[in-house]
């Protein structure tokens, strides 16, 4: 099973850029023949939030548009720019589309279970779960304690030391963590919103944030830091599940790198 992971792709309407200046249709569209030029497709594509600029039914109309050639099934999570309602309108058949409340969901029937949160907290940058949506996810992850699971939202659950983006990451990870501790069968925990790719460990599981298609946010670890993004190279990851060895993950770094070339020649290291 392979699963495309692509992370805050900020759609706005077409001809408006990103914060002024980032054209983030052209990213999504780079993103996606980028990932169709792959030897192996992915079973499934996953859009971890921020999939919209402002959240507006315009931005999520240019957001399917952009998509249409994909030809592989899609689930999405909301971000922090992101609308709960615009987002159900958008997406009627969508699995949360009809239910009150958040767009929680389970990506179920492939070798890895994938539960998908919605950490939105409207009005705000930063991500919560309230105590019903913790337990949910505790019971959710109970169901299937033989089967390899991911654990899929927007808002990281650790701080990475960037501090304006440690002041709206996910307010009570602790009770997170605590959740997450208690199911080893937990293989990685996914998240966006860092626009970069980052690794760490939450609850004693591996957590890894998506890069962005488009902006990057500046790494910058003084404590004062300001917000601030960088078009650094654009990316996604690859998530592939090996039997007997467990779930790797693959930084994909967006561009046209030219041809690939051979080690060997006649069977030997070329010298
Ligand atoms: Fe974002």
């Amino acid at each position: 099973m392979l699963i495309a992971q692509i992370s805050d792709t900020h759609i706005k309407t077409p001809g408006r850029l990103a914060y002024g200046q980032v054209d983030t249709s052209t990213a999504l569209t780079a993103c996606l023949a980028h990932l169709a030029r792959q030897d192996t497709q992915p079973d499934l594509v996953l859009f971890t939030g921020d999939l919209a600029d402002f959240g507006t039914p315009d931005e999520y109309a240019h957001f399917k548009q952009l998509l249409a050639p994909l030809g592989l099934p899609v689930y999405l999570l909301p971000g922090n720019h992101d609308d709960r309602e615009a987002m159900r309108a958008a997406w009627p058949d969508a699995p949360w589309a009809r239910r009150p409340g958040r767009l929680h969901s389970v990506i179920e029937n492939w070798p890895i279970r994938i539960i998908c949160l919605d950490t939105l907290r409207p009005g705000s940058g930063g991500g919560h779960l309230d105590p019903e949506d913790l337990a949910w996810l505790d019971s959710t992850l109970a169901e299937k304690p033989g089967q390899p699971t991911i654990v899929a939202m927007h808002h990281p659950p650790f701080l990475c030391g960037v501090t304006h983006m440690d002041a709206i990451s996910l307010d009570n990870a602790p009770d997170f963590a605590a959740v997450v501790a208690r199911h080893p069968h937990i293989q990685r925990i996914l998240c966006g919103h860092l626009h970069r790719p980052i690794h760490a460990q939450v609850g004693g599981r591996p957590v890894v944030s998506a890069p962005s298609p488009a902006h990057q946010v500046a790494l910058d670890l003084a404590p004062d830091a300001p917000s601030r993004f960088i078009m650094e190279p654009p990316g996604y990851l690859l998530h592939l599940w090996v039997p007997r060895s467990g779930l790797v993950t693959h930084t994909m770094v967006i561009g046209d790198y030219g041809a690939r070339h051979p080690f060997f020649k006649d069977g030997s290291l070329i010298d």
